[in-house]
């Protein structure tokens, strides 16, 4: 990709999100226009992008978006069928066009992820469960905490693969703050973490996460709540998250914290639903 041709792609992606009240490229498919990790098709005509279909090889996953002035002419299509092998793709917002555009290539819901937010005001004070101490990270805690946490995500696809070179991969960017990953200690060591994150000035719950043998306690609330403390008191008005829609105690926990359904998107899979 050429700067020139990033940016017409990134002034599509801005066309789109204004008319769809959503964005179509996630960070990865942005980060990726600077790398050679995705393929990239563009459609246009003297000098116009008037589409754009991102395609991840390693993660059989592809991005689409289509000008909202040029939609329905068959340009989706046209670049969807151009990709060499099948592949499955997110709708972010899962809008009406994105659900009507999935189903006419044959293709199926299978995840669904739950966007929350909650404003920063009246965030409970944090009551500790017996035995539950809390305190901040250090990088002498790096091994407990990817233990605990490849525990506690054991049947997540990402989020349970996160090893040595992530974690500091992702304590290496300018966002990360060891004061805002808090640790929960009981008699038998780490039970569970928050790790919270800031960009551009809103708050989110980056990952939390119990170790199964501490689950059923009060910690995660516990934690959570000690979370939002630490984001209101930055002054942070609102606080969001990314759940997958399947984990329905993580769901439950969060919308009796007062988090509200503030977006869906969906993972569309090629071919029908498997019974
Ligand atoms: C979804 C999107 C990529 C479709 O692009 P497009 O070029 O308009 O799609 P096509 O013209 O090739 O349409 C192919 C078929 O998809 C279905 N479809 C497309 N838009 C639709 C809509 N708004 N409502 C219902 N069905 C729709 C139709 O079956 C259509 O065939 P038809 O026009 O003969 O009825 C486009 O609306 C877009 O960019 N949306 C924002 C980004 C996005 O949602 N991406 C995720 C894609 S799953």
């Amino acid at each position: 990709m050429t700067s020139a041709q990033v940016a017409r792609v990134l002034a599509l992606a801005d066309r789109a999100a204004a008319a769809d009240g959503v964005d179509p490229l996630n960070e990865e498919a942005r980060l990726s226009l600077y790398r050679s990790t995705a393929r990239h098709l563009l459609v246009g005509q003297r000098g116009h992008l008037h589409g754009y279909l991102n395609h991840h090889p390693t993660f059989a996953t592809a991005q689409l978006v289509i000008d909202p002035e040029h939609r329905r002419a068959g340009l989706g299509s046209r670049l969807w069928h151009q990709l060499p092998v099948p592949a499955g793709t997110w709708a972010f917002g899962d809008t009406p066009a994105s659900r009507g555009f999935a189903a006419a290539m044959g293709m199926h819901a299978s995840r669904r992820l739950k966007m929350y937010v909650r404003p920063l005001t009246e965030v409970p004070t944090p009551q500790l469960p017996d035995g539950l101490t809390l305190r901040t990270y250090t990088p002498a805690d790096a091994a407990e905490l990817l233990a605990v946490n490849a525990a506690a995500f054991a049947e997540h696809p990402e989020q349970g693969q996160l090893d040595a070179t992530g974690l500091a991969d992702r304590m290496a960017e300018g966002w990360f703050d060891p004061d805002g990953l808090l640790l929960g200690y009981d008699a038998d060591g780490l039970a569970g973490f928050h790790w919270t994150k800031t960009v551009d000035g809103v708050g989110e719950v980056y990952v939390i996460a119990v170790a199964p043998r501490a689950q059923g306690r009060g910690y995660g609330k516990a934690l959570l709540d000690a979370g939002m403390s630490h984001l209101a008191a930055k002054g942070l008005p609102t606080v969001s998250l990314f759940v997958d829609a399947a984990d329905q105690i993580a769901v439950k926990m969060y919308e009796r914290a007062g988090f509200g359904l503030a977006r869906e998107d969906v993972y569309y899979a090629p071919g029908d639903e498997e019974h």
